[in-house]
């Protein structure tokens, strides 16, 4: 089992903020059986602040940590889309997460991703039932859908017809966690567990 999504840096953006509680959550990931996990501080977000300094120091810390779990991690990142992303830090270098304003259909996703595209990344697009514009119909998410952008969905919202409709139609590449740590939400590993199929097909997009 893989997370692609998840802030369990300590002391790096709005997720985890301290060493004891990323080590009480790898014991879940371990519990739950998982063998790798992907680090995506937030990037770029205009409403969440991130010490990108610390990102690197804090990776290595929790990848020695992960080791002793059995976990491998990647860092990777969560890229807020805007007119102008800015610098990313792609996962297995190729893979860039993104995500973008809620509310609004942004007119300037769709150049800004085949910009990132043209520098070799594949994007995978964070938890899609989360965005208000984003729908089975919509133009833009059928253009994302050709361009071969990736869908994310939140393990949280699994059992919401938010994402039932995504899953039924076979749009959904990555279940994730989104893990802010303890305070934000816990994760339902074993509902998790039962999306084998979607998590093998996951392994196979990452070349795992
Ligand atoms: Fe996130």
């Amino acid at each position: 089992m893989i997370d692609i999504h998840s802030h369990l840096l300590p002391g790096v953006d709005d997720g985890v903020q301290t060493e004891d509680e990323s080590r009480e959550l790898l014991q879940e990931y371990a519990d739950a059986g998982f063998s790798h996990i992907v680090c995506t501080p937030h990037l770029h977000d205009p409403y969440v602040e991130t010490k990108i300094p610390k990102i690197r120091g804090a990776y290595q810390w929790f990848s020695a940590e992960a080791e002793k779990f059995g976990i491998t991690t990647f860092l990777g990142s969560e890229l807020y889309m805007s007119p102008d992303p800015g610098k990313s830090i792609p996962f297995l270098g190729r893979f860039q997460l993104i995500e973008t304003n809620t509310k609004t259909e942004p007119m300037y996703l769709l150049d800004e991703v085949f910009k990132l595209q043209m520098q070799g990344l594949t994007i995978i697009m964070a938890h899609i039932e989360r965005f208000e514009w984003f729908s089975l119909d919509s133009q833009i998410s059928n253009r994302l859908k050709e361009m071969g952008v990736l869908f994310q969905v939140n393990i949280g919202m699994v059992s919401s017809g938010k994402v039932q409709k995504y899953m039924e139609k076979d749009w959904v590449d990555f279940i994730s966690s989104d893990n802010h740590g303890k305070r934000r939400s816990s994760i339902d590993f074993a509902l998790w567990k039962q999306y084998e199929a979607i998590n093998k097909r996951s392994m196979s997009l990452l070349g795992l």
